[in-house]
C-alpha cells in the first residue's frame, strides 16, 4: 500500500489531524508527521508530553479487516519500531560504545516500547467509520531527543541520533513488511515474533486499568493479543484490555 505523507511543523495531534482528514471524506492511506504537538494525546486520554526533536506521527490506513482483530496492529507496528529501534542501536553496538541496548529493547504489553526499564515510546491505536468505510490510526510516539519524565528514555541518551523525518521512512518501510506478514500469515506468526522481545515474560507483573489490577506470572499471549497470566491459584486469566504496571 502507497502512503501519501503529510508533514505539519505544528499541531494539536497527527491523530485528530487523521481523524479531521476521514470526517472530511477525502481520506487516502497516509502518514501524518508533526515536529510539534500541541495536544497530544496518549492511552487512557493521558497527556502526551511535547519533547523537542521528538517523533509525532500517525498511520492512517483502510480497516481491511474484522474490527475485532484491528488492535492486532499495535503488536505489527510495535514489531516494527522495535526492528528499526533495534537497527539504529546495532549501528551504535558495532562500534562498540555500548554493546548491551539491544538486548533490552523490548515490547512491553500491550503496546508501548522499552530501553531497560524506562519507556522508549507508546502507540495508541484508534478507529473512525465515515459512510461505509472505517479507518485505523495507529499514532506513535517516540523519544528521538528528549526522555520528557524520570521514567522514560530517548534514543539520544542511548547515543543514536536520528531525526523525525528520517526515523518515518524506516518505519513506514517496517511497518509494510510486518504488515504484509500478518496477511500472509496471520496474528499466530506476529504473536510469535512478538513474543521474542516481550518486557517481562515470565516474570510476575501487574496489569489492570484505572479501577482494578491483577497479578499474576506473564506466561504468553493468545490469539487474539490478549495477556495470559498464571494466577497464585494456577489458574490461568486472559487480560484484553489493560496495561501492565511492573
Ligand atoms: C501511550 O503510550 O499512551 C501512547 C502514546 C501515543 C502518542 C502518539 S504521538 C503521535 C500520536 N498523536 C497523538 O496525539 N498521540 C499519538
Amino acid at each position: 500500500m502507497k502512503y501519501k505523507i503529510i508533514k505539519f511543523s505544528i499541531i494539536d495531534s497527527t491523530n485528530n489531524e487523521a481523524k479531521r482528514i476521514v470526517s472530511s471524506g477525502k481520506a487516502v492511506p497516509s502518514v501524518i508527521l508533526a515536529h510539534i504537538q500541541t495536544a497530544g494525546r496518549g492511552r487512557y486520554n493521558r497527556k502526551w508530553e511535547h519533547g523537542q526533536g521528538n517523533l509525532y506521527m500517525s498511520v492512517l490506513t483502510p480497516l481491511e479487516c474484522h474490527l475485532s482483530k484491528a488492535s492486532e496492529l499495535s503488536f505489527v507496528i510495535g514489531l516494527a519500531t522495535y526492528e528499526v529501534v533495534d537497527t539504529l542501536c546495532n549501528k551504535i553496538d558495532t562500534i562498540g560504545a555500548n554493546d548491551n541496548i539491544t538486548n533490552n529493547i523490548k515490547l512491553k504489553w500491550p503496546n508501548d516500547i522499552f530501553i531497560g526499564n524506562h519507556k522508549l515510546g507508546g502507540i495508541l491505536l484508534e478507529s473512525i467509520t465515515h459512510t461505509n468505510q472505517t479507518w485505523i490510526i495507529i499514532g506513535i510516539g517516540l523519544n528521538l531527543q528528549k526522555a520528557p519524565t524520570k521514567y522514560s528514555v530517548s534514543l539520544k541518551d542511548c547515543g543514536v541520533t536520528i531525526k523525525p523525518d528520517d526515523i518515518l521512512n524506516m518505519i513506514i518501510e517496517s511497518f509494510q513488511k510486518y504488515k504484509q506478514m500478518w496477511s500472509l500469515r496471520g496474528f499466530s506468526h506476529i504473536r510469535t515474533l512478538w513474543l521474542q522481545h516481550a518486557y517481562k515474560l515470565g516474570n510476575q507483573v501487574n496489569v489492570g486499568d484505572m479501577n482494578s489490577s491483577i497479578t499474576g506470572i506473564f506466561e504468553s499471549i493468545d490469539e487474539t493479543g490478549a495477556m495470559i497470566l498464571r494466577l497464585s491459584s494456577g489458574e490461568t486469566y486472559n487480560m484484553s484490555i489493560g496495561e501492565m504496571f511492573f
